[in-house]
């Protein structure tokens, strides 16, 4: 990477919307979530209802060196499936090790950890003037827990990757839902 590259130095993004000038976001909707969420019963209804979007990110990925880092700044729309909060796919990094910073912006939400080798789960506040660092090795996944988009902005290392397909495959153990109105995690057999 050079110098001469501004816009790889300098982005300018909305906290609010959670995009990115210049950066077209990848959008998952409700029917790229199959498996995430354990009401499959009412997924199946809404899915049938129609097929809303869910979350957006859009991921600054200027160069791929050793030493790299990219960021990514999305927004997940309020909203639920029963008493599930909307939710990202979730996933570990490729390269294990990667750990990642997450800074929450806008909005209200939670983000689930799982370390793969115990399956240990613990649910951390993602708000504004909020950072949470996740380790590497740990299967991550964020949820709206309010009413209005959240947004926030996640840093991690270049080589990091997304592995979705063991987080699909197992799955998280916990869910996360509104009970009494508040978000409570739950493990997923007993929902
Ligand atoms: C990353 C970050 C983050 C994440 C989004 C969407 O490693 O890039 O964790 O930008 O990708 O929160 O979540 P999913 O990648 O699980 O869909
Ligand atoms: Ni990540």
């Amino acid at each position: 990477m050079n110098l001469l590259n501004s816009h790889d130095l300098l982005r300018f993004f909305d906290p609010v919307a959670g995009t990115i000038a210049g950066v077209a976001p990848t959008q998952r909707h409700l029917g790229d979530l199959h498996g995430c969420f354990a009401d499959t019963a009412t997924y199946e209804r809404m899915l049938a209802a129609g097929n809303p979007l869910v979350y957006g990110v859009s991921a600054v990925e200027p160069a791929r060196a050793d030493g790299d880092l990219h960021y990514a700044l999305a927004f997940i729309l309020p909203g639920r499936v029963g008493a599930e909060y909307f939710m990202t796919k979730g996933h570990v990094h490729s390269w294990r090790e990667a750990a990642e910073v997450y800074l929450g912006l806008s909005g209200e939400g939670a983000m689930l950890l799982e370390d793969e080798t115990t399956r240990e789960s613990r649910m951390l506040p993602l708000r504004p003037n909020h950072a949470v660092y996740v380790p590497g090795k740990i299967a991550h996944r964020t949820m709206n827990t309010g009413s209005v988009p959240l947004t926030y902005l996640g840093i991690y290392p270049a080589q990091a990757g997304h592995d979705y397909t063991s987080v699909a495959n197992r799955n998280f153990r916990c869910v996360v839902i509104e009970r009494h109105g508040q978000p409570a995690m739950v493990e997923r057999t007993l929902l």
